[in-house]
């Protein structure tokens, strides 16, 4: 069997901590979907297609992932991908409660499992928002997001705050 999972995030925008989850995913499955998911009424730094734009980039060095956008239900895009399994990190205890939640809300839905793979500790306190927290007031983020995404990410800032308070 052709084993597909799925590395579902909104990756607003993706940093290293995703990044080593993708890898590690890599080498357990035979395929890897990583899922942007699309979600409207969201607000986000990056619009959808440039976080599936700057993932793919991230993720190209890797011949067995993809990248792909879903709008609506995990459990949905997986029965329509032929997609296994749920693939999520956890960062600590914390992210536990939740994301057990999730796992067995997904498996009521659809006979899909999630495999939670530990992050790395050197990445474990990292989070999207954080990131985009301290790039907001000028802090370095350069070792925690490939250097494209870092250049993104100040070039994308700099135009909100040319922009004016929103
Ligand atoms: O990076 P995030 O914001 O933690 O990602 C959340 C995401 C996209 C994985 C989650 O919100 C999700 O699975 N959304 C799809 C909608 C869905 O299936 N909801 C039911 C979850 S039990």
């Amino acid at each position: 069997m052709n084993t597909v999972a799925v590395y579902p995030g909104s990756f607003d925008p993706i940093t290293n901590g995703h990044l080593d989850i993708v890898e590690r995913a890599a080498k357990l499955f035979d395929e890897v979907v990583v899922g942007v998911g699309v979600n409207k009424s969201k607000s986000r730094l990056f619009s959808a297609e440039e976080r599936i734009e700057m993932l793919t980039r991230a993720c190209e060095r890797w011949p067995n992932v993809r990248v792909d956008g879903f709008a609506g239900l995990l459990t949905d895009f997986c029965l329509d991908n032929g997609i296994h399994a749920i693939v999520k990190g956890l960062r600590a205890v914390s992210d536990f409660d939740y994301e057990l939640q999730m796992a067995q809300m997904n498996s009521s839905l659809a006979p899909i499992e999630t495999v939670f793979v530990p992050t790395s500790p050197e990445w474990s306190f990292l989070a999207s928002s954080l990131v985009k927290e301290v790039a907001t007031f000028g802090g370095d983020v350069s070792t925690l997001v490939p250097d494209f995404v870092n250049e993104r990410l100040v070039e994308r800032l700099a135009e909100r705050r040319a922009a004016g308070p929103s």
